[in-house]
């Protein structure tokens, strides 16, 4: 199918979509560049936010001697957390607002990043903290108006939060994540260095690049945009806005780069051609879904998030009960495209062909099939847990699961086709192994 067919304009749908994105730099070694970026900006006090690991490492090194070569001035703030919640964004919103900075620069993964974003929001719109989160936990009130300007550096190459204007954050009183979506937390500038995944674990490369893919494929499956309502106001017109030509080009490239590096990548901390690779796979399928959104993977990766119980990750220094944010998408995503392949059946056989499935032989009722299984190829070659029960659920949790994972509103609607409770269930209880 081309995106013309998938495109086809309906009577109430959209016909028009917007593409926001950040000026990008990218390469090996352009932390460099941090300084006299920050500088041409205009900022003379720079907030530098970041977590405990990498403020003693040597990218920290590299964007301090920038910094100080350009004659920006900047304070640090290594706090943040995995996993980031209300509470350590309200630290972070108190740093800001003790420090007079003009300027914030990100320095981490998408727990500094969306921590960053959601604090400059908070420091200078004062708000209780659920005011601009998506109902039905928040209010969903826009963000009043523009933050501090923000370079984000990122560390990690899968969240591609340094080019969406999304911040995900865990609410601790109702346990589970939700999503502060505003064009004015889009940061101003991306630059985004592969050497900063050199020095990657194995399992966080792994982590991270399902993390990629599971964006890459959801936007390319995500339910068309003009298939959303038409928005009244064109300013109010929201960046879960469904799959569009421009999500179609990103996401594509993330799935052939996630096929030819995910693995070699994962192995190899010395392939710096798979490394590089699997950072610019980021970036791209960051450009994807910042103007598209993800669907279900993600929704209901924030139901095993707010569930998990008595379980760690090996190389990550957290403490139980933790399951990386790019592992609890992709236990549920087979099982969640053997569901959605109906609704878009040519879309995820082209998602599963880019990907390296031979789909020559395949036919629609084959999609779901095929792009799980590939999937699931991955998962094993890259030794990741065996589904959900590999991470402490078993099938009597699939009905707990799909209730905390239908609070998640907007991205279920971005499906390609109607999700309820009782298919959310059977989408768990289908998560629970593969092989
Ligand atoms: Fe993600």
């Amino acid at each position: 199918m081309g995106c013309c067919q998938y495109f086809t304009p309906t009577e109430k749908g959209a016909d028009t979509f917007t593409v926001d994105m950040p000026r990008l730099t990218f390469g090996r070694g352009c932390l460099a560049e941090l300084g006299e970026r920050v500088k041409a900006r205009g900022v003379r006090r720079a907030a530098v936010i970041t977590d405990r690991f990498i403020a003693g490492s040597e990218h920290m090194a590299r964007a301090r001697r920038s910094l100080d070569a350009a004659g920006v001035d900047y304070g640090v703030f290594d706090e943040i957390r995995i996993e980031p919640s209300d509470t350590s964004v309200m630290d972070a919103t108190r740093f800001l607002e003790d420090g007079d900075f003009d300027g914030l620069i990100s320095l981490g993964g998408g727990s500094v990043m969306d921590t960053a974003k959601a604090a400059m929001v908070y420091a200078r719109y004062p708000a209780t903290f659920s005011t601009y989160f998506a109902p039905p936990i928040g209010d969903g009130a826009a963000v009043p108006g523009p933050v501090l300007p923000h370079i984000a550096c990122p560390t990690t190459s899968g969240t591609g939060s340094e080019m969406t204007g999304l911040s995900v954050i865990r609410l601790m009183d109702h346990d589970t994540k939700f999503v502060l979506a505003s064009r004015y937390i889009l940061p101003d500038e991306a630059l985004v260095d592969p050497a900063c995944t050199d020095t990657l674990p194995a399992r966080v490369v792994a982590s991270t690049g399902f993390d990629l893919l599971s964006h890459a494929i959801e936007c390319y499956t995500a339910r068309a945009y003009t298939h959303w309502d038409k928005i009244a106001s064109p300013l109010a017109r929201p960046m879960i806005q469904g799959a569009n030509p421009w999500s179609d080009l990103h996401a594509r490239e993330a799935l052939r780069i996630a096929d030819a590096y995910l693995v070699r990548g994962v192995a190899d901390a010395a392939d710096h051609e798979a490394r590089d690779s699997l950072m610019w796979a980021a970036t791209l399928a960051g450009m994807a879904f910042g103007n598209c959104g993800t669907h279900l993977p993600h929704a209901f990766s924030y139901g095993v998030t707010h569930l998990m119980h008595d379980v760690v990750t090996k190389d990550y220094p957290v403490p139980s009960p933790f399951v990386p944010h790019g592992i609890s998408v992709i236990l549920t995503s087979p099982s969640v495209f053997r569901f959605t392949a109906a609704g878009a059946p040519e879309r995820h056989l082209e998602a599963a062909a880019c990907l390296g499935a031979d789909t020559r032989e395949a036919s629609n009722a084959d999609a779901g099939e095929v792009v799980a299984a590939r999937i699931v190829e991955l998962m094993r070659a890259t030794e990741l847990p065996n589904g959900l029960q590999a991470v402490g659920f078993a099938g009597g949790d699939a009905e707990a699961l799909a209730d905390s994972a239908m609070r998640q509103r907007r991205a279920i609607g971005n499906a390609p086709r109607e999700t309820n409770r009782d298919d959310a269930v059977g989408i768990f209880s289908g998560a629970m192994s593969y092989w």
